[in-house]
């Protein structure tokens, strides 16, 4: 976790196994899975042990490359059979962070692209694609962190929203990299954490994070923003993505759209900082990116004192993301440099720009 504990996910050539923090267990305990088969990665990341676009995407592709080098097959036929079985698995563990359909589908043309060679190349080719996603999302996360530092100001007061932080990523992190970027730069920066209900990634995850950088934050509840925003105590929002539609909307964790409404209303920009693997150019807008719908019981297993909060019985709703209309975003903060509206034109110049790169 860039000298503060080790990557969130890692690969262990001794086992061959996957190795991830168990971000179920945090902040209580920092223990690690160290898991064996794709099918228990597949777990991990439907189970939230590993969460964040682009640590699910790197998940996906250390999960590839587990289920090629745990494989007893000969035949490099077989072996890409089994690929695609994998691949459907994984697909099928969380909808709507894009990154992960991005990683699979980089995987498989390496698999694909290597079959000829046998299957001993093919193996390995897997194994080192994935790490090469997963150096490759800690350098963007510190080429995002320099682009977007400059919009953070000595002294500035920031809402952050869910976890973007090492934590959702291989290291480093997205939105929260620009904060930590900013630290490391030495501005004074005042952190307040939207606890993020219902699975709290703010006040137990990022919370934990900011601990580690000795960065100052205060945990507010989510429906809280509006007030600070309101007071004019906040500079500026600092949120990541799960995808970002061609036209610069974005899918983030449930509560961005109502702080983004908030944040407008009163003139303070709002910073979605995400890499260019989690932007989605095939979906044309917002309305077309899937919506997770998780359990109700995410919703319902609080408690006071000890008692439920709820009435038995209660049934709840529990979208896991929602879509930010991209009007009411102020930029999008990429490995490619700052995207500003109109986002049609930018997204589509920054990736034209990395395909002649
Ligand atoms: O449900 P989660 O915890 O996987 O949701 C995570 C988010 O919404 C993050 O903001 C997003 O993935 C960007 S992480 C760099």
């Amino acid at each position: 976790m860039c000298g503060v504990i080790v990557r969130t996910i890692s690969w262990d050539t001794h086992g061959p196994a996957v190795r991830m923090i168990d971000q179920q267990r945090l902040p209580t305990a920092v223990e690690f899975l160290t898991l064996e088969t794709y099918e228990s990665v597949a777990t991990a990341i439907r189970e939230m042990s590993i969460r964040g676009a682009p640590a699910i995407g790197a998940a996906a592709g250390f999960g590839l490359a587990l289920a090629a080098a745990r494989s007893s097959t000969g035949s490099a036929q077989d072996l890409w059979q089994e690929l695609t079985t994998a691949a459907e698995v994984l697909r099928g563990t969380r909808p709507t962070a894009v990154n992960l359909l991005w990683a699979i589908n980089r995987m498989l043309k390496v698999a694909e692209a290597s079959m000829v060679s046998g299957i001993e190349t093919m193996r390995q080719a897997l194994v080192d694609e994935a790490q090469r996603i997963a150096d490759e999302d800690v350098e963007i996360n510190r080429r995002i962190g320099a682009y977007g530092a400059s919009f953070i100001k000595n002294g500035d007061t920031i809402i952050h929203h869910c976890n973007t932080g090492a934590l959702a990523t291989v290291d480093f992190g997205t939105a929260l990299g620009v904060i930590r970027t900013a630290h490391e730069d030495g501005k004074r920066i005042h952190v307040l954490v939207d606890e993020t209900r219902p699975r709290l990634q703010g006040a137990r995850l990022t919370a934990w994070e900011l601990d580690q950088y000795g960065i100052p934050h205060e945990i507010i509840t989510d429906n809280a923003a509006g007030y600070f925003l309101q007071r004019g105590e906040v500079a500026s929002i600092f949120v990541g993505a799960d995808r970002v539609a061609a036209n610069g909307d974005i899918a983030n964790k449930i509560g961005t759209y109502m702080l983004a409404l908030a944040a407008n209303d009163n003139d303070v920009p709002v910073y979605c900082a995400a890499p260019l693997s989690t932007i989605d150019r095939k979906t044309a807008s917002g309305e077309a990116i899937p919506i997770e719908e998780r359990d109700p019981s995410e919703v319902l297993d609080i408690q006071r004192g000890g008692m439920p909060i709820s009435p038995q019985g209660s049934k709840a709703r529990n979208p896991a993301f929602d879509i930010t209309p991209h009007r009411l975003v102020t930029a999008l903060i990429t490995e490619a440099g700052i995207l500003e509206p109109p986002f049609d034109q930018s997204i589509s110049h920054a990736f034209h720009h990395e395909d002649e790169e």
